[in-house]
């Protein structure tokens, strides 16, 4: 039983990691369509896709962040770079998909009609706000306005055809209210305003879900996750910096490779007073340090999440470098009896060393709440870095945030223990191109939604009852291709 072996795990009596364990088939009495991998973060945030994106600079930039939330995961945006890029970032993926449009195309009442008709037949601007030169609003201008005589088009202005009555909404008002408000006047634009200025439009085509499993906000804007390091800035301007990063980002992760550590914890806790946004710390390996971050550390409620792994990645080399490491299918094991035991309202994330897509199945059944890869992203469309070839296959580069070469930029060398600056933990390294992120997904979703229908689960919560065992050495290599004469 996956209980059964957290315990086993959380005695230290054997390390293991995915491929030492396999799940066992149990009773299953629904249809695939009726399994639900939906997971949360606190009370707060939902997920439809219980995946994450690794904070790497190979891996997640804008693109990548704003497809995975999309898709109904998460991107976690790296931090090997400066403020200013990182608020470039956020801010461009907390407008990626706002339902307020900000730069509203707008007209004066005195401007010939004509002007005004050119916009809308050229410009695929469907309406217009008339303003005055206060930017008061005093109407509306729709392709429905145009007179239907070429005479009037080109002797008319705005002002003669407009539509004064202007039904608007109040600023902040939420995607319900403006869905009720359009619906009940029939209408397809809300002007925004605001002591008769204009602030703002939303129109019915862009409340209308896409994607709806994305991942998004109060306001309906895409969940934004930034990685940030622990140390509090020194300068007044750094501290500005990350202030204002914070009005776009939703959850700041602590990226080091090793979080128990007193200097982090302290520098996490005075970031936490300073920031309005929510904390997932880590990464963390074992029972004794998640029981001291929910125990010992004073954290408050805005610490959602934990994040374990260590040394599991496919570009680290920590357990090699320095003999210490806590492989992922152990340390959320450990983590998770800890949760259990001090804060089951905390989250859990299962961080790096996925091979395949049925490593996830078995990260759920030992208790994660979600699942975080650089592997399985790294070289799909949407992960920054150029596409080369070698021997006619198209790659990409993945390199560890402990590598060499990603600690030329100085943003990282904090990840790691000051005695080890000069010591790589990680390697880079060129990955297959495996084109669109939304096929790779497509295959974690169905190795996951297939392994639970196997395991008799019909949600992610439900997985964690199911059995679980370590798998002798013949067994491993019984479980994978064998006996045949081709490549395997
Ligand atoms: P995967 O297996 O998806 O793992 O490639 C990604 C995770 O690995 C961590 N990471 C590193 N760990 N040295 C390390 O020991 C590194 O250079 C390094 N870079 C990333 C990180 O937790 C990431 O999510």
């Amino acid at each position: 039983m996956s209980d059964y072996f957290r315990k086993k795990a959380h005695t230290n009596e054997l390390i293991t990691t995915f491929d030492d364990v396999l799940l066992l088939p149990g009773y299953t009495s629904f249809g695939p369509s009726e399994v639900d991998i939906s997971t949360k973060l606190g009370e707060k945030y939902k997920f439809n896709l219980p995946i994450m994106s690794a904070a790497m600079d190979t891996v997640t930039e804008e693109e990548m962040a704003i497809k995975m939330a999309l898709f109904g995961g998460l991107g976690v945006l790296h931090r090997n770079c400066s403020f200013e890029k990182q608020l470039k970032m956020v801010r461009h993926v907390k407008r990626a998909r706002s339902f307020v449009i900000e730069d509203v195309a707008t007209i004066t009442p005195d401007e010939p009609l004509y002007k005004a008709k050119d916009f809308l037949e050229n410009y695929g601007i469907s309406g217009l706000v008339v303003v005055d030169e206060n930017n008061k609003v005093c109407g509306i201008f729709t392709k429905r306005d145009i007179p239907y005589s070429e005479e009037e088009c080109k002797k008319g202005h705005v002002k003669d055809f407009m539509t004064r009555d202007v039904i608007s909404i109040k600023p902040n008002a939420s995607r319900k209210e403006a869905l009720e408000m359009l619906f009940k006047h029939r209408i397809e634009k809300l002007p925004i305003i605001d002591n008769g200025n204009l602030r703002g439009l939303i129109t019915k085509k862009d409340l209308k879900p896409e994607f709806p499993l994305a991942t998004i906000d109060e306001e309906g804007r895409l969940l934004c996750a930034l990685a940030i390091s622990p140390k509090y800035p020194t300068s007044s301007e750094a501290v500005s910096k990350l202030k204002e990063i914070d009005q776009y980002s939703d959850i700041f992760f602590i990226d080091v490779a090793d979080f128990y550590k007193k200097d982090d914890i302290e520098g996490t806790r005075k970031l936490m007073d300073l920031l309005e946004g929510d904390f997932i710390v880590g990464n963390i390996g074992t029972y004794e340090a998640a029981e001291f971050i929910l125990t010992k550390c004073d954290y408050p409620e805005k610490l959602i999440a934990l994040k374990v792994g260590m040394g599991s990645g496919s570009i680290c080399t920590t357990s090699i470098q320095t003999g210490v490491g806590a492989p992922t299918l152990f340390a959320t094991a450990e983590v998770a009896d800890a949760i259990a035991d001090y804060n089951p309202k905390m989250g859990l994330i299962a961080d790096g060393g996925f091979k395949n897509p049925g490593d996830l199945p078995k990260a759920f059944a030992v208790g994660a709440d979600m699942i975080m890869s650089g592997h399985f992203f790294a070289g799909t469309t949407e992960s920054p870095g150029y596409l080369d070839t070698i021997q006619g296959r198209k790659v990409k580069i993945y390199r560890g945030m402990g590598s060499k070469e990603a600690r030329t930029t100085n943003y990282v060398l904090d990840r790691y223990s000051v005695e080890a600056k000069m010591l790589p933990e990680g390697v880079s390294d060129y990955v297959p191109f495996t084109g669109p992120l939304e096929s790779m997904l497509e295959t974690l979703k169905e190795g996951l939604a297939n392994g639970m229908i196997y395991a008799g689960a019909q949600n992610l919560l439900n997985m964690r009852t199911a059995k679980m065992g370590v798998i002798s050495a013949i067994g491993q290599t019984e479980a994978r291709p064998h006996d045949l004469l081709g490549k395997y």
